[in-house]
């Protein structure tokens, strides 16, 4: 059976926005946010948020692998940011198959990272800073080496109904034709019997059945503890899969070269995030954001609406997925990554609330995949994502513009993702190394996932071992170290940017409007709160741009800017990547 490169399209195939009907008709209508933003404060609508991928942020025993004792040591860097909420990525016990998204025990640290007592220093130096944890919740699938899957595996007891089991197909194959993310079918047969058990990701990763209460109760419970010891709120991790169609019709043809969209649509998905508000999350004060891949456009509302009582936020990946399509590269035009912002802002603005990013430990680099990996890219993309309406989720290491690893070999990654797609691409004789490789340079997850550059020493200030993934050559240059403090940094500028968000409201709550949606160069927007009128000009391009000031659009006061100022009349001309904020009259 042939199956679509699914993992390319976790890697980011571009999703066109689909036409799917939706199943809540009494979802309210959204109101374009331009002309309403009325909006209840939140703690953490006024955030910033920074995610720690642990394995590559600091490493405190010289084992190569970052740990929750480097994380605290490196709790002021984050404060001096400007951080106000911490996002870690997994920290639980895992036999790693897809780097701690693969649970074995939701309830311990996994060693490498340390011990519950360290996880319980850290979180208290966190909060000494007055900071917040949220922590990833990872619970589409566990690990095949968690013990309900163990015990599942032996045939009928109280845990085979943890999973999704489903005969096989009279001819051996399974039982239908849903693809993995990480590469052929998924469904797997294990233990007696002729029964395959559910798995979107790999078969080390099998799906939990959220059709069973007990199953809902167990992952509330898992919640109640984490809550209990003072995290403040989740990302989940891939959400809207919850929910399974428990016939498993086939997917159609066209259903295949989407199978995220239809993994996103199960039946209940909304019952059992609400289910989860009702019993958990409303007797805490948190805050979710669900990583909505496979969520159309015209559904984000379904998960985002105030009033539905499910997730406080989603990530939408349109954006940062714009230059890619699953492995390669593509090009992108300017206006479309504006209309995708445009259409964030209508359907969630009104009745829900954003994101803003640029990146993540599932992305290159922003500072290639948007720029061209200079240091007056990464600090363009910082101003529009700190300036855009949303709360901002900051990728370590981009605020120092940390950029792709130049890897010239397959044996150099890491990641499944990347050794699975050339497994079944070049392997499979489907594409040539040649063509294959330098395109997964630019587009593989483990370009993210080197470790953070401290300083110029060797191992970057990150270990003093022999780092987990290898350090990039620029470490070097570019580094925390070096930058700190150095006027017109990209790390001064992202504490600039920062200090900016929390002394203007504005940027926070304002309403946003795109003033040039065409123009191929240059993202110019405001944000309008009240009587306070900011606008964002950003020169998202390698050349040098000239931009006309629309009528009644006066610029007051330069809030910031990363180059000389020049306006000659009505016409603001800007450098390569130039990025700039005003005060308007
Ligand atoms: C999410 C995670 C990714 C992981 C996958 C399976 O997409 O961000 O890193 O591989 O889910 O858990």
């Amino acid at each position: 059976m042939h199956y679509p490169p699914l993992a390319a399209l976790l890697l980011g195939a571009a999703a066109p926005v689909a036409q799917a009907p939706t199943q809540f008709p009494a979802t309210p209508p959204v109101t374009p946010a331009s002309t309403s933003v009325r909006t209840e404060r939140r703690w953490w609508k006024e955030a910033v948020v920074y995610q720690i991928y642990p394995r590559s942020f600091a490493d405190s025993d010289g084992d190569g692998v970052g740990d929750l004792n480097g994380i605290t040591r490196h709790l002021d860097h984050l404060k001096a940011l400007g951080v106000d909420v911490i996002w870690l990525s997994p920290h639980f016990d895992s036999p790693n198959a897809d780097n701690g998204y693969d649970i074995r025990d939701y309830r311990r640290v996994l060693p490498q990272f340390g011990t519950m007592a360290d996880f319980d220093r850290m979180l208290a130096a966190i909060k000494a800073r007055r900071m917040r944890l949220v922590i990833d919740l990872v619970v589409n699938h566990t690990s095949d080496e968690h013990r309900w899957f163990t015990e599942a595996v032996k045939g009928p007891g109280p845990y085979r109904d943890y999973y999704i089991w489903r005969p096989v197909r009279a001819d051996g194959g399974p039982p239908n034709n849903y693809p993995s993310f990480f590469g052929g079918s998924a469904w797997e047969k294990r233990g007696p019997g002729d029964q395959a058990y559910l798995h979107y990701f790999a078969a080390k990763q099998p799906d939990l059945n959220w059709d069973n209460p007990r199953v809902r109760g167990e992952v509330y419970d898992v919640m109640r503890f984490w809550l209990d010891k003072g995290v403040s709120g989740f990302r989940m991790d891939v959400i809207p899969f919850i929910s399974k169609d428990p016939a498993f019709p086939d997917l159609t043809p066209d259903q295949l070269r989407h199978p995220d969209r239809v993994y996103a649509d199960g039946p209940r998905v909304h019952d059992y995030l609400r289910e989860m508000r009702r019993d958990v999350l409303s007797r805490y004060d948190t805050m979710t954001v669900g990583e909505a891949v496979g969520v159309t456009p015209d559904k984000g509302p379904l998960f985002t609406d105030a009033s539905r009582g499910e997730l406080d936020m989603i990530f939408r990946f349109e954006g940062v997925n714009i230059g890619r399509d699953g492995w390669r590269t593509k090009p992108w035009k300017l206006a479309d990554l504006k209309r995708f912002y445009d259409d964030l802002d209508r359907s969630a603005g009104a009745t829900g609330w954003n994101t803003s990013f640029i990146g993540n430990h599932d992305k290159a680099r922003a500072a290639n995949a948007l720029g061209d990996g200079s240091p007056a890219a990464a600090k363009a993309l910082a101003t529009m994502m700190l300036t855009l309406r949303g709360t901002p989720f900051l990728y370590q290491g981009d605020e120092i513009g940390m950029t792709n690893y130049p890897w010239t070999r397959i044996e150099q990654y890491d990641d499944i993702a990347a050794r699975n797609l050339y497994r079944d691409q070049v392997q499979a004789g489907r594409v040539s190394a040649s063509e294959f490789l330098p395109e997964l340079a630019r587009t593989s997850r483990d370009n993210a996932r080197t470790p953070m550059q401290w300083t110029a020493a060797a191992g970057a200030g990150f270990t003093t071992g022999k780092p987990w993934l290898p350090v990039n050559p620029n470490a070097r240059r570019v580094n925390v170290a070096i930058q700190t403090g150095r006027p017109n940094s990209v790390l001064e500028h992202y504490r600039a940017l920062i200090r900016l968000r929390r002394a203007m409201p504005a940027l926070v709550y304002g309403a946003y409007r795109d003033l040039d949606p065409d123009h191929p160069q240059v993202f110019a927007y405001t944000r309008v709160l009240d009587g306070d009128r900011l606008l964002t000009v950003v020169n998202l391009s390698p050349r040098r741009a000239r931009w006309a000031l629309p009528g009644g659009v006066e610029p007051e006061t330069t809030l910031l800017d990363t180059g000389p100022r020049s306006q000659r009349g009505r016409r603001l001309n800007l450098a390569p990547w130039q990025a700039a904020v005003y005060r308007l009259r």
